[in-house]
């Protein structure tokens, strides 16, 4: 089931990095956008390609996506895409960027694809079907005790200050290690078993829908902080499972 629609995600993702890659490490127009967050004339060619290419192969589908916002809102069906991820680190010629492409049935992602050609890695997975990089099965870590995980995290900025400023921090000080492998690249290094744990204070739904698919098809949960189900603008925790409950009760004793 899905197989043909995961061809045709591979296909988008395909073209995608094609026009990526043929911007990046190159001079290119960079915008501010409303909130501040940058996107560059490659974010804006991959989607408006993406959304011909779904409109000419399943028109009832509708498309969410981050620069150009949601098309076909009554589609039971819809493709969820964020054309480049981690455009600040595209655009400083840094490779740890990704075109993400989800298609959600009845709101729920059943498909992801996270294509990163800069790091020559494709990640895929299917409700049901497991998760794959570069066409390799790939599984979750058994790292069952905090004081032998990895942590990972984006931006440091994000724990000097605010609810979860002290279980973050403890639990920096008490993992084995710690890193900051931002963007989608914290929860792929957690769908891997490079890393354990991945916290993210804040990412909407084409940030993280197809991640949460790899994840949890490598064997791996992701939800909010507080255990619940993931929302657009909110908290996403991934982790290898074994250290899921330990780490949202954590993060929710300790909250200021
Ligand atoms: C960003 C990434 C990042 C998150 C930011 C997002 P973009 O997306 O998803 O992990 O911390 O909030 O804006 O703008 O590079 O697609
Ligand atoms: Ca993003
Ligand atoms: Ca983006």
């Amino acid at each position: 089931m899905l197989e043909d629609e995961l061809a045709f995600a591979e296909h988008l993702a395909d073209e995608a990095g094609r026009i990526a890659m043929s911007f990046f490490g190159g001079t290119f127009e960079v915008h501010e956008k409303a909130d501040r967050s940058p996107v560059t004339e490659a974010d804006i060619a991959i989607e408006k390609w993406i959304r011909a290419s779904v409109h000419e192969r399943y028109p009832a589908d509708g498309v969410l996506g981050e620069e150009g916002g949601l098309q076909g809102e009554g589609s039971t069906r819809r493709w969820i895409v964020d054309p480049i991820d981690g455009t600040k680190n595209f655009a400083d010629g840094i490779q740890i960027w990704a075109n993400l492409i989800a298609l959600a049935i009845e709101g729920e992602p059943v498909l992801g694809v996270v294509n990163a050609p800069a790091l020559n890695e494709r990640y895929t997975a299917l409700d049901g079907s497991g998760a794959r990089l570069n066409g390799t099965p790939i599984h979750v870590s058994r790292c069952d005790r905090i004081s032998r995980a990895s942590i990972v995290f984006a931006s440091m900025d994000q724990w000097l200050d605010g609810p979860y400023r002290a279980p973050v921090q403890d639990l920096v000080r008490q993992a084995r290690r710690n890193r900051g492998f931002g963007d989608f690249w914290g929860h792929m290094l957690v769908a891997r078993g490079a890393a354990d744990v991945m916290l993210e204070s804040e990412l909407n739904t084409w940030d993280y829908a197809a991640l949460q698919v790899v994840v949890r098809e490598a064997g791996g949960r992701v939800t909010r902080f507080d255990g619940g189900q993931l929302r657009h603008g909110d908290s996403v925790l991934s982790t290898n499972g074994l250290l899921h409950d330990e780490i949202v009760a954590r993060l929710q004793h300790g909250k200021e």
